[in-house]
């Protein structure tokens, strides 16, 4: 395997071009389709953007290009990742002609938020390459890749993969299971369904679920995981407040009904002027501007630490 492969990248979205970016960084040709034109027209600008902003040479610009042609993206790919929108029926779709189109030992990865990989491959006939790689947004600030396969992946393809991912400097984790919403996303919805409870049964505001955990265990988060957490204040501790916070935690099967009245309410969150919380324009510029600083700031200074330990684990 070259050290710097050709990368297929399949929308150009949000992540499509945050990945592009990563892999070009990283000094690989990436081709990146597109079925909707206009995301192809702004690709370039949108990744010169980023790099501008991180004060990352542009050079590498000139090894991204977009193809309005699926077969001419996938020309010499060694890896495609499939960056189309969350639903089923196009990722099927794109998997099926990938699998006819893509060189016939291409990785093919799906970079879907939360569903099973079995669920968009099963089917088709080459389903031994065919894996799951979950990024973060923005793609080149987030460190981990969770790396998915299903129980028809062969483990070269997941090995392939998991060593791309680290050459181009990011953190790849390999998932044992191809379980809806994987590791990450377990976790961060399980967050989220509390916090939407609490503010639901009026136990506090949208603005304080924010506070307390801005202002408390996230920030230990980033440095602390849950489980060194319960290891560090002891295991005892741990089930005596699980004895009685445990059977209190919000069951509600499914979305709750809170959620699903924003939605009806047309409060769609910024993109509206309200969600749980309401947003003039600069506020939500704001926040995704605290996002990236907080990000960038955060990545700088471990990899400060890392050089003067000498443990380089997170390079992006
Ligand atoms: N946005 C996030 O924070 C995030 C994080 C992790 C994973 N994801 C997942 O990544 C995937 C892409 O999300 P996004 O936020 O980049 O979406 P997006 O809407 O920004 O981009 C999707 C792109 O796919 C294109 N597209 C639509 N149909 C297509 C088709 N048939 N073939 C090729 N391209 C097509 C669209 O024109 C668009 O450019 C989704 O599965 C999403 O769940 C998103």
């Amino acid at each position: 395997m070259s050290e710097r492969p050709n990368i297929a990248i399949i929308g150009a979205g949000l992540m499509g071009h945050g990945i592009a970016q990563v892999f070009a960084r990283a000094g690989s040709r990436v081709r990146v389709y597109d079925a909707f034109p206009a995301s192809l027209d702004s690709l370039h600008a949108r990744i010169e953007s980023n790099l501008r902003d991180l004060e990352d040479p542009v050079d590498c610009l000139s090894l991204v290009s977009g193809h309005a042609d699926l077969g001419e993206a996938l020309l010499g790919a060694a890896f495609v990742f499939e960056c189309a929108p969350e639903k089923l029926e196009i990722k099927q779709a794109i998997f099926a002609d990938l699998e006819r189109l893509a060189p016939p030992d291409a990785v093919l990865a799906s970079n879907t938020s939360v569903m099973p990989i079995g669920s968009i491959v099963g089917g088709m006939r080459t389903r031994a390459r065919m894996l799951g790689t979950h990024w973060w947004n923005p793609p080149f600030l987030v460190p981990l890749v969770e790396v998915v396969g299903t129980p028809d992946t062969e483990l070269r393809y997941i090995e392939a993969t998991m060593a791309l991912l680290t050459r181009a400097g990011k953190t790849p984790v390999r998932v044992m299971k191809d379980v809806a919403g994987f590791v990450g996303n377990r976790l961060q919805h399980a967050l989220w369904r509390e916090a939407i409870a609490l503010v639901a049964e009026g136990i506090c505001d949208a603005r304080t679920v924010d506070t307390v955990v801005k202002a408390s265990f996230g920030r230990r988060l980033a440095v602390l995981g849950p489980l060194e957490n319960a290891d560090l204040v002891g295991t005892e501790l741990t089930l005596d407040i699980h004895r009685t916070v445990i059977p209190c935690l919000d069951r509600t099967p499914g979305p709750n009904p809170y959620l699903e009245g924003l939605i009806a309410d047309g409060k769609l969150g910024v993109k509206s002027g309200e969600g749980f919380r309401t947003w003039t324009t600069e506020e939500a510029q704001d926040l995704r501007k605290r996002v990236f600083t907080y990000l960038r700031k955060l990545n700088a200074a471990e990899r400060a630490e890392g050089a003067a330990s000498g443990d380089q684990e997170i390079s992006t």
